[in-house]
């Protein structure tokens, strides 16, 4: 279906067991950071598999919250820069499945198209539960409170982040994407030390550092308002990190949240170690990265509860199911690793020699009583707990190379 809205044609797509209207011209691309036709809403298609994982987040909220008995209602959901309106329009439809606790959601957004296009989109779809407001979302945020807030902007979430973090209710969820990858991984150094106070090192790790330089800002931010952020649930795509924080208030919380951050010292690909505090300054041959945040990426009850939902039948229609599954299943082995993972390829060129697949070094390892799993992050990475001086020796030995 397609019309004429005077700002330029729409067309109607459905994702998930949603339908709306979105700008005809953005449909084109199904990978990268999306197009947005002047003076038209934005609409990305290739972020299905991110607003799935936030419909799977959101009812596994709202069960979560039922089984510890948090049953004030309605649970309020802030899509903060909504466009469409589709995210938050998706909960309703789809997360908003337990009668007694509702979600009452409110799609936001300061652009008038957009705006106008949201509230045509809650008529279209048929939401019952999802309002629509017009503010600069920093204000909005100010003078009202959520259960559950998103913010998906253009580029850097730091604008919106101070205001973020107080606009969440005490055991609420914050959701933050960040697109401006070339700072965040290390390509522009000095953007990401000016909007995040922190250094990144571009290597193979980089989309990891990324997610946890994001983190550790977002906590930094958090603590000046004596609350504590821990990621939930963390992923990443070539051109988007994302990270779900657990919100708590409380000055102690906090500082055992900023506890668990620090600095990370890169020699290369390959080698990295943490820094303490006897770490001589300029002995790190490819550079420091940090201040960021170095404990774990996910929360394994959440994990597995999303992971149980994505067995279920009710579930098998998101479109991004099978990735998905794929994803939360590495999230669970790799949430009881450490930092930081192996690149297969980094590793063949740290010891000059062909990448070994995936399965022999999973093999050998297991069979020297070594931790091993995928990276969710990497296709071609790998978490362990063994030495470099191990993974060596099944470099050279892989009969494979001979
Ligand atoms: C990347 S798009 C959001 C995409 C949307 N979340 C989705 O899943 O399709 C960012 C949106 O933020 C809006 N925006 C930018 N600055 C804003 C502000 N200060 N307050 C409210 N909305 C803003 C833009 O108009 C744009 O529609």
């Amino acid at each position: 279906m397609t019309e004429d809205a005077g700002d330029g044609s729409l067309t109607e797509i459905t994702e998930g067991k949603t339908s709306v209207l979105v700008p005809s011209g953005n449909l084109a691309s199904d990978h990268g950071p999306g197009t947005k036709e002047s003076g038209a809403s934005f609409f990305n298609p290739a972020m299905e598999q991110n607003r799935d994982l936030s419909v799977l987040m959101t009812a596994v909220e709202v069960q979560r919250r039922l089984e510890v008995g948090m049953t004030r209602a309605p649970i309020s959901y802030l899509d903060g820069l909504s466009a469409s309106g589709i995210r938050g329009i998706r909960m309703d439809l789809e997360a908003n499945l337990v009668e007694e606790l509702p979600l009452e959601i409110l799609c936001n957004d300061w652009d008038l198209n957009s705006f106008h296009l949201i509230l045509k989109n809650i008529e279209h779809s048929g939401a019952q539960n999802t309002f629509a407001t017009n503010e600069n979302l920093s204000m909005l945020m100010l003078d009202h409170r959520f259960d559950m807030v998103d913010v998906d902007p253009f580029g850097t979430p730091v604008p919106f982040i101070d205001a973020a973090v107080r606009a969440v209710k005490d055991h609420g969820i914050l959701s933050v994407t960040a697109t401006d990858t070339a700072a965040l991984c290390g390509a522009s150094v000095k953007a990401c030390d000016r909007k995040y106070h922190a250094r990144p090192v571009k290597t193979a790790m980089c989309h990891e550092t990324a997610i946890r330089i994001l983190a550790g800002y977002v906590q930094r931010i958090a603590g000046t308002h004596e609350r504590a952020l821990t990621p939930i649930l963390s992923y990443s795509s070539d051109h988007f990190v994302r990270v779900y924080f657990r919100v708590r208030k409380g000055a102690g919380r906090s500082d055992e949240v900023l506890g668990g951050q620090g600095l990370i010292a890169f020699d290369s690909d390959v080698e990295w170690k943490l820094v303490d505090q006897g770490f001589q300054q300029g002995s790190a041959k490819k550079g420091i990265a940090g201040p960021m945040w170095l404990g774990p990426l996910h929360d394994k009850a959440m994990l597995k509860r999303i992971h149980d939902m994505l067995q279920e039948e009710q579930w098998q229609y998101l479109g991004a199911h099978k990735v998905l599954s794929q994803l939360v299943e590495r999230m669970l082995v790799e949430v009881d690793l450490g930092p930081l993972f192996y690149e297969t390829n980094e590793l063949a060129r740290h010891f000059s020699t062909s990448p070994v697949g995936m399965d022999v070094i999973k093999e050998q390892l297991e069979k020297e009583g070594f931790l091993f799993c995928r990276a969710s992050i990497d296709p071609n990475g790998f978490r362990t707990d063994a030495t470099l001086d191990v993974l060596e020796k099944i470099y050279m030995a892989d009969p494979t190379q001979k």
